[in-house]
């Protein structure tokens, strides 16, 4: 007994020590913002950071929230009352549609709130002013009240990139019903769970929309998403289903007498009929947003109306540079919360145009993006490196063909490799325009870490300084903060609350406090927010300058195309397949997508590996989660690595999926069987031509640390 506890012990203290060593991380060279822009810019004085120094806090994020238009003014700025779940703007009133959609409406009806971009270059865009767009808003928020809907209640939204999605989130919005938007290209099952774990009576979604060229079926998701949240005992009343084209049905899927409506059918009922906002507290939730973890069971990032909506126009205005009469394009997709913050609230709460595109980036053609840029006269752009690295691999030079002029571009969702951010800079950019890299995550509602783009100096690979009255600190695993400069990497934390923080997990109050704050939390009592450092499950560290750079996820999670992957996900969908008895999933570097996943199984005795298992393993993986966690590779191994716990070492095998050194693997239980994976898998992988290039010191640190926790 006492023997296995050293066994445990040992394991771990080797995998932390290994994930803790200094390494000297090369330095880039600084890029100057350019002039014009920073002669216009919103944060144009460096003093700005003076409003937003500790001892202000956290009296400084009232400027946001002052952005705003209340009913009712807050008496507490921050509550810290019922630590960690703290409160922003305690005592106040606001309406989130009416601040992104009637006050605008009433100063300038006619601008275009929207432009969509349809995918097909055959079809127009479609342009939305504030005026169209708060009759749409008004007579889809009376649909969802004829249904019964009001506030706290919650409803899920299965939706693709059309106007539809942001008219149902401001309806929702404006009665206080809770949405939950959950991606697109998500399969009907994972809808399901999210419907379930929401408690949803309604779905909403449409027939079919455009991808690479193809009209989608997809209301065949609704079905199947109704029939997982029921055999986890929910209900769905209604699905609502929108038309691509109206009047006309594009999907094959039958509609199901009874609980299936067209939407557009509804509202004919409701033309012209006006539903006054509700007055809602600043500390009621806005929307669900779900997001992996490492377990299972996603989890439900819950956002309030007043925080985050303060927070999401504060930052759009100083890190985005939005100006009234810019046209803002965010490429990202609105079942991210990249699109809730930086394509719908944040942009409309100022009274922007945002841009919405409907399909692929490289449709028909990688020219699409700059061609969409100069008909429109985009002076914003927004996408991820992913894109970047795509456009860049098919496109190199189709943005010079194009008269476009940026003013900013950003950058989300993942590390951008210095190469890339130089083509983004220059080929993109025309070295005319700022790039944000912005660091942040669906828990935090909006940007944790960028430049304030007319002031600061770009790093490429580093996302910058901390935002305005955000309070970063680097600590290891025993809580000791790591100096700034000294090479050495950590776990990056916020020291204090912000105003668009999450104000829980849907659901899982337990689990918001032990993921996130219990880590480094000495006194769980304290009613104090210094004693409750946010936990961002990153690795990173902070340079000489102050600039931090983003190593990648120290849990479990895979980050595909800037999308966050749980390995226990990946995992357990593999292990409904009869015939495996062990899953596990590891990222794997690609040269677009930044990680894709390879699983590796192991079969149940007396089952022979066969391309059946794997198809098996991918349909099940495709079904649960959705296409975009299709792995790059399966593998079916004759045993997994394991440490004398029985733990599998998952950073042995993304080792070896990834061509670097395994480390050490004399504590294992079964080192024998590193070498023979190793032989199967790598003779495999060259055989296919897929052995990666050499790593980078960021992606050596996240393959020889993955799984560590
Ligand atoms: C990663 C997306 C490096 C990070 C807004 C984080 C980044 C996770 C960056 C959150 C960046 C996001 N540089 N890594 N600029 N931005 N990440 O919740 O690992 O989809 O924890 O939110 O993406 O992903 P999420």
């Amino acid at each position: 007994m006492a023997d296995d506890l050293n066994d445990v012990t040992d394991d771990e203290t080797n995998e932390s020590s290994e994930a803790q060593i200094a390494v000297h991380w090369r330095e880039e060279d600084y890029y100057e913002p350019p002039a014009a822009l920073a002669a216009q810019a919103n944060a144009s004085d460096p003093a700005i950071r003076d409003q937003f120094t500790e001892d202000k806090f956290p009296d400084c994020f009232t400027a946001y929230a002052d952005l705003l238009t209340w009913y009712k003014p807050w008496d507490t700025v921050l509550d810290t009352s019922k630590a960690p779940f703290w409160k922003w703007f305690v005592g106040g009133e606001l309406n989130a549609s009416y601040n992104c959609v009637d006050r605008h409406m009433q100063t300038h009806p006619n601008k275009a709130a929207l432009i969509w971009i349809p995918e097909p270059e055959t079809e127009a865009h479609q342009a939305i002013t504030y005026r169209e767009l708060y009759v749409r808003v008004n007579e889809f928020a009376a649909v969802l009240k004829d249904l019964g809907l009001k506030a706290g209640d919650r409803i899920t939204f299965h939706m693709p990139m059309v106007p539809e999605l942001p008219v149902a989130m401001l309806a929702a919005a404006r009665l206080g019903v809770i949405h939950s938007q959950v991606f697109a290209g998500f399969s009907g099952t994972a809808a399901g769970h999210r419907i379930a774990d929401s408690g949803s009576t309604v779905l909403v979604t449409m027939d079919g929309y455009y991808r690479s060229g193809d009209l989608l079926d997809h209301k065949v998701k609704a079905d199947e998403a109704v029939e997982a949240a029921a055999r986890e005992g929910q209900h769905v009343d209604k699905v609502l289903v929108f038309r691509r084209y109206p009047g006309q049905y594009s999907a094959k899927t039958p509609m199901v007498e009874g609980r299936d409506v067209f939407v557009d059918d509804l509202l004919a009922a409701h033309k012209g009929e006006i539903v006054e906002p509700t007055r809602l507290s600043a500390t009621d939730p806005l929307f669900l947003m779900y997001t992996s973890g490492t377990t299972g069971r996603p989890k439900g990032c819950q956002h309030s109306i007043g925080g985050y909506l303060s927070y999401v126009a504060g930052t759009s205005k100083y890190y985005q540079d939005i100006h009234p009469d810019d046209t803002y394009w965010c490429m990202a997709d609105i079942g991210w919360i990249t699109g809730h913050s930086y394509i719908v609230y944040g942009p409309l709460a100022l009274g922007t145009t945002s841009v919405m595109y409907e399909g692929t980036p490289n449709y028909p053609d990688a020219g699409r993006p700059w061609r969409i840029a100069q008909q429109l006269g985009v002076n914003i752009f927004h996408t991820s490196p992913t894109a970047i690295r795509m456009l860049r691999k098919v496109g190199p030079d189709e943005p010079a063909k194009y008269d476009y002029h940026f003013k900013t571009m950003t950058t989300v969702g993942e590390p951008i490799e210095p190469e890339v951010w130089r083509w983004y800079y220059k080929t993109v950019g025309k070295g005319e325009a700022a790039i944000t890299d912005t660091w942040w995550q669906t828990e935090t509602g909006g940007f944790l870490g960028s430049t304030l783009p007319g002031i600061d100096k770009m790093k490429p690979g580093s996302c910058g300084p901390a935002a305005l009255g955000i309070y970063p600190v680097i600590l290891d695993e025993d809580a000791n903060e790591v100096p700034a400069g000294s090479g050495k990497a950590g776990n990056i934390c916020i020291r204090a609350p912000w105003p668009g923080v999450f104000q829980t997990i849907w659901g899982q109050p337990e689990r918001f406090v032990s993921t996130y704050y219990a880590k480094y939390n000495k006194d769980p009592e304290s009613k104090d927010w210094h004693d409750w450092p946010y936990f961002a499950g990153d690795g990173a560290l902070e340079a000489a300058d102050g600039y931090f750079r983003i190593l990648g996820r120290v849990d479990d999670v895979i980050n595909v195309a800037g999308h966050r992957l749980g390995t226990k996900e990946l995992e357990s969908a593999a292990l409904t397949v009869d015939e495996v008895a062990e899953a596990a999933a590891v990222p794997v570097v690609d040269d677009i997508r930044g990680r894709v996943v390879e699983m590796y199984i192991s079969l149940k005795p007396g089952v022979e590996p066969s391309a059946d298992v794997e198809n098996k393993v991918k349909v099940a993986i495709e079904t649960d989660i959705g296409k975009i966690a299709r792995p790059k590779n399966i593998w079916i191994v004759p045993d997994m690595p394991k440490t004398r716990s029985g733990k599998i070492m998952r950073r042995v095998i993304a080792a070896t999926s990834n061509f670097t050194d395994t480390g050490d693997i004399t504590t294992l239980a079964n080192p024998e069987v590193v070498e023979k994976i190793r032989e199967q898998v790598q003779s495999a992988k060259r055989a296919k031509g897929e052995v990666p290039r050499e790593l980078s010191e960021t992606e050596e640190h996240e393959i020889k640390s993955f799984g560590q926790e």
